[in-house]
């Protein structure tokens, strides 16, 4: 018999439990500053923002958290997701090495991010919030935010970064579907957005604007939260059940990776992946390599400064560390628009200063050829975001070649790419060019970090 292709799991079989890293860590993360006082914030800090049951999750260091019933009972449409053998790319590329994905795009949404909207929008109506606000880039985490609003009966208004929302009108009309607003970040809607308009009319937007936007709105009504698509402990937290099932499917293969790729935008496919085997190395197993994978044009891990900054571009939001190109960096318009973040996250961050992972940056049209050739071997068109997971993996597959390694590759495909093909489109045409970001608006927001006592 030949070797299999998917590797799937019974829905009996769906992790019962979330996997927290803070466990095992062998160092605890800096503290969160109150942006004030700049001392530590309480859990009351953050109520106006999150209900109670997630700030108990964002503050938890427990090794496991229950996934509620209800929770896993909405999982059940799509999960637990296929991990594939991707016989065909292996044979494509010549490649010794074993490459293995886990799909993330078999859900309805078309990526990992439901793995998040759907315990939050759970948590929020649980605690009787009436309305969520949020913020989105390519429409990937508020199309999912969406769906999860309307199964738990909340109203959800997403702000979608202007570029993005210009350049993916299906994803607005996908969040409509869903019963979502969706506006165009910098709106005329809040005040932040209002000034940033009346500086800059044609602004592009940045998800550091969208942030302060859906903030903005959500504290000041007593009946409205705000939900974050990635970045957060407890979003990554949500997302450690792709890699709990990746671990099962692997034993399945009867494999294990060498080595551990995504795609990084905030951090939350990437650490959903990755966590629990740096987990499982830190307890003592077998511990792959672990590879990030970034935008050139947004480098928040290679090329930015570990330290204290805003998650926001208005500084709404509480200080954290975290490798940041400053808050009030706007990266150019590339189309990986989930990719587009100013920093990243602070778990994700301190990871990479205990030196437990690595990372690499790659720019937009090398992320699309791999892509397309993805495409070519294996039939499933990536996001433009999950194209740079590609192109980590084909680059580990072709070092394989070179060195006559037989490794093991495992990457996540957070998800298809099924409303970008404007993008595959240019990309064909000749038009996608590699943007750069400009090096002194780089120095510039570098320059304005705050500044944090000792
Ligand atoms: C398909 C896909 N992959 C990856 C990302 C990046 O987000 P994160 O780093 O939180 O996984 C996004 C964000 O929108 C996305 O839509």
């Amino acid at each position: 018999m030949s070797t299999p292709t998917k590797y799937l799991l019974q829905e009996s079989q769906m992790p019962k439990f979330w996997y927290n890293i803070q466990a095992d860590l062998p160092k605890p993360m800096p503290a969160v500053l109150h942006p004030g006082t700049m001392q530590p914030i309480s859990p009351d800090d953050l109520a106006p923002l999150f209900p109670m049951s997630i700030i108990e999750q964002e503050v938890s260091t427990e090794r496991e958290i229950e996934i509620p019933e209800a929770v896993r009972e909405v999982f059940r449409l799509w999960r637990p997701s296929p991990l594939f053998r991707a016989h065909r790319l292996e044979q494509a590329l010549g490649t010794p090495a074993k490459i293995f994905y886990k799909y993330e795009g078999v859900s309805p949404a078309g990526s990992h991010k439901p793995n998040s909207a759907i315990p939050q929008a759970f948590y929020n109506a649980q605690a009787g919030v009436r309305r969520l606000t949020t913020e989105t880039g390519a429409g990937q985490w508020g199309s999912s935010l969406a769906m999860a609003g309307q199964i738990f009966g909340l109203d959800v208004t997403v702000y979608q970064v202007r570029v993005s929302y210009d350049q993916k009108p299906y994803r607005r009309a996908l969040m409509e579907t869903y019963g979502a607003r969706c506006v165009a970040s910098p709106s005329a809607e809040t005040e932040y957005g209002r000034r940033v308009l009346a500086e800059h009319p044609d602004h592009p937007g940045s998800l550091g604007i969208a942030i302060s936007e859906a903030v903005e709105i959500a504290a000041q009504r007593e009946d409205t939260k705000y939900a974050l698509g990635s970045v957060l402990n407890h979003v990554l937290l949500h997302q450690t059940i792709i890699g709990l099932e990746a671990m099962e499917q692997m034993q399945m293969a009867d494999a294990w990776p060498d080595v551990v790729l995504a795609c990084t935008g905030g951090g939350s496919n990437f650490a959903g992946l990755a966590f629990p085997f740096i987990g499982h190395g830190l307890r003592g197993g077998t511990a792959p390599r672990i590879v990030a994978v970034e935008p050139s044009a947004c480098p928040s891990l290679t090329r930015g400064k570990y330290a204290y900054d805003f998650g926001d571009t208005a500084h709404l939001t509480p200080l954290t560390k975290m490798h940041t190109l400053g808050s009030t960096f706007t990266p150019p318009g590339f189309h990986a628009g989930g990719l587009r973040y100013h920093g990243m996250a602070p778990l994700v961050s301190h990871v990479r200063e205990l030196g437990l992972m690595e990372a690499v940056a790659y720019n937009q049209v090398d992320c699309f050829a791999a892509g397309v050739a993805f495409a070519r071997a294996e039939g499933i068109v990536p996001a433009p975001e999950a194209n740079h997971a590609v192109k980590g993996a084909i680059e580990e597959a072709l070092r394989c070649k070179r060195e006559g390694k037989a490794e093991t590759i495992l990457f996540n495909l957070s998800g298809h790419g099924h409303f970008d093909m404007t993008a595959y489109q240019r990309y064909f045409a000749g038009d996608l060019k590699d943007e750069s970001y400009d090096e002194r608006e780089l120095a510039q927001a570098l320059s304005g970090l705050p500044s944090v006592p000792a």
